[in-house]
Order: C-alpha cells, then structure tokens, then sequence
C-alpha cells in the first residue's frame, strides 16, 4: 500500500536540484568540488532592485496583493511585451507567479486533462515531463537531432500532433542545450501549429536576454500573430535579472486562460510576494545596461568553456547561440573502464566518475531524457571553468578503452 498519493509517487525529486545539493553536501564537507551543474547566475541581483525592495518594506508593501500581481508590476510587464516583444497584451492577459516554474505548473494543471498529450521537443527541462505527469498527461517526447542543433523541426512536429494533442511545449533559448529558434525556425513551426487549432503553445522564453553572436531571440506570438489567440508567453526575472531566489514569472496570453490560471493560483500560493514584485517593478522599468555587460560576459566564458572542453578525451562540444549552458556528447566514453574497473555504461556514469574523480559537478543527458551527453552551466567565471576543465582533462585521460 502506497502511504502518498500516486501523482506523487510517479514523480521524482528534480535531478539537478539532487546534483546541486548532493555537490553542497561535498562542499560542505570539506571536499574540493566546482559546481558547473547550476542553473543560475553567479553575477549579484543589480543593486537597484535590491533598493527597490528596501523601499518597498519600509514603505509597508508587506501584505497580501492581488492574486496576479499588483497593477504596476502587470503594467511593467505589458509594456516589457510592448517594447522587446512587439506583442500586445491588455493588463487582464497577464498574470504573474512565484517563479516561472510555478507559472509552468499552473498552465499545465489548468490545460490537461487525463490522457491529454502533451509535445514535449528532447532534450527538454528537466521539469516539464513531472508536471505534466502530475495534470495526469501524457508527455510526447520528440527526440531532436544535435545535427539540427537540437531543435524541433516542422516534419518532426507535424508527425507528432494526434487529436489527443493539448500543448506544445518551445523552449528558446533551452535549457539545457542553449539551441536557439530562428525567426524562420519559429515561422514554419507556426505553420504547422495552424492546422491544428486544438494545439495551445507553452512557448517558456526565460532566457530570452541570453542569446550570443548573430543569433537574435524571437517569441512565437510575435513571428505569427494568429497564434497570439493560443498561446501562453511565459517569462520570469530569474535568470537575465539574476533574481532566482526572489521568484517572479510571469505570462502574456488569452484572457480565459489567465483567468483560469489566476483561479487556480488563488487557491495556492495566492500570489508571489509583494516584496518581490516591487524588485520587479524596478527590475523591468529600470536601467537595462547590465544585460548587455552581463551578456558578453557569457559569452566570452561559453567559448572558452566550449574551447576547452573540445580538448578533453572523448568529449565533443558544439557552440550553443543561448542561455548560460553547453550540452556536450560524451558518448565516445561509453564502454570505457574506470582505473577502478568499474564500465562507464550510461552518461550518469561518466558524470558520476567526473564527481568522484574530478571533483567536478555536471548534470547527465538522461536527466534531460537525452542519453549520451552531459549539461555544464557557464554561469561561473573563467579562471573557475578554466579550472574545471583541467580537472575533467585529467580524470578523462585515467579512463581505459577496451
Ligand atoms: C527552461 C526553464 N524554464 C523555467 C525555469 C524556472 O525558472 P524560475 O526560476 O522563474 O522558476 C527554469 C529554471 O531553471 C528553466 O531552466
């Protein structure tokens, strides 16, 4: 007999948070280990917003708000669509939640029904399939070719929709493969989506502000307007603003649809904490100019992280256009030996020996649901990447091909 309910006994704790505090754990006892597991920045909450919030408890913003966000902050976020998005949403098409991920979960348990299928592109973050298991769906998962740069293409999306089809999930840039959509990309995915009106777009453009290079972030609803109608356009402060731990997402989309949202909201966690809201405020009103800083930032971290990691046995790492994140092959090791003779059989293994080995924390494809590759996160400067991909170089260098 189960003690808990079968949605909970289906799911299992998030792999990367089990990564992240298993390597706090060593850390903490005193093991040398460097994190490249993460998934947030290492740069600080600009210091603007943090005054905002100190404002905003002594002023006594300390009480309950409205369940999808108090008016300015939904204004702010109205005119963020506006002016980077080009998309037009009314205050009553937006709704914001504590994180994102809770805004993920709500539209989720608010759109599926028992058996509804939902499309989900591999390698995908690690939390969507959970969620949808825990709205009784059913994840669809579409395995996407690193030759496409992992990416989803028309064929594959068109092969995939059944009457049963509820949502698509997009994420760019992805977590974990920083695989970017094009205008065009998006356009004839699009395309395909018109066909089939029963299908709503869950497009989770979190790490809109990183995108590197030539390559330029576009949103669904914005490249083909007649989808606006049906699509959720999910963002948050999370990861450009580095405000993970203030947890503030927050969505544009149809009016019934939010509206159904905010009615689930308001019998949960109600809203997202005032305090943060007016970081938020300040955040999406205020000067943008550390985005730009921060972004070459990355992006001088995520070619030297791409560059060392092309010199490590066994690895192969192509440049990603976007989020903090490169998605290497490691399938080259499969079959090695350990110096311990143990056999590198799964990329958990080959991620677990790099812990053990190299004191070095990375997250396995399989947590991704794409085997044969590991996720490293270059939200941490250079000389510690720099650092880490020794470390890897040498404990790739003990493993034995037979
Ligand atoms: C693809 C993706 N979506 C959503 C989230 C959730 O972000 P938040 O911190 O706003 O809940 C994350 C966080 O890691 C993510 O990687």
């Amino acid at each position: 007999m189960h003690i808990f309910s079968d949605r909970i006994e289906r799911i299992q704790v998030s792999p990367t948070a089990k990564i992240s505090d298993r390597a706090r754990q060593l850390k903490a006892m005193g093991v040398d280990i460097i994190s490249l597991s993460q998934g947030e920045s290492d740069f600080e909450t600009p210091s603007s917003i943090k005054k905002a919030a100190r404002r905003a408890i002594d002023e006594g913003f300390t009480r309950y708000t409205q369940i999808d966000g108090v008016p300015e902050l939904k204004e702010a976020v109205c005119a963020k669509f506006r002016d980077e998005n080009n998309i037009s949403y009314q205050m009553s098409e937006i709704t914001v939640t504590s994180g994102c991920k809770q805004l993920l979960f709500n539209a989720l348990m608010t759109l599926v029904n028992n058996g509804d299928e939902v499309i989900i592109p591999s390698p995908y973050w690690v939390s969507y399939v959970a969620m949808v298991e825990i709205a009784d769906g059913s994840p669809v998962v579409i395995p996407c070719k690193s030759a496409n740069n992992f990416k989803l293409t028309p064929e594959q999306l068109d092969a995939s929709i059944t009457p049963k089809t509820r949502c698509l999930i997009l994420n760019s840039p992805s977590n974990p493969s920083g695989a970017v959509y094009s205008r065009s990309e998006l356009s004839a995915l699009a395309e395909v989506l018109l066909e089939h009106q029963q299908v709503i777009i869950i497009a989770d453009d979190i790490y809109e502000h990183l995108v590197y290079g030539k390559a330029e972030f576009s949103t669904i609803a914005e490249v083909e307007p007649q989808l606006k109608s049906r699509t959720l356009t999910c963002n948050g402060m999370s990861k450009a603003y580095s405000m993970t731990g203030w947890r503030i997402g927050f969505a544009g989309g149809p009016e019934p649809l939010i509206q159904a949202i905010n009615k689930l909201q308001s019998q949960s966690n109600f809203h997202p904490a005032s305090i943060s809201q007016y970081a938020a405020i300040a955040g999406l009103s205020g000067d943008k100019h550390f985005l730009k800083e921060r972004r070459s930032a990355y992006q001088e971290r995520r070619d030297t992280l791409v560059r060392e990691l092309n010199h490590i046995y066994g690895i192969e790492c192509s440049i990603p256009d976007g989020a903090f994140y490169v998605f290497p092959s490691c399938a080259d090791l499969l079959g090695h030996l350990t110096p311990d003779g143990d056999t590198l059989k799964t990329d958990s293994d080959i991620v677990k020996f790099f812990l053990d080995t190299a004191g070095v924390a990375l997250v396995p494809g399989e947590a991704f649901g794409y085997p044969g590759y590991f996720r490293a996160s270059y939200a941490t400067d250079i000389d510690t990447l720099l650092r880490a991909c020794e470390r890897l170089r040498t404990a790739s260098e003990k493993l034995i091909s037979v």
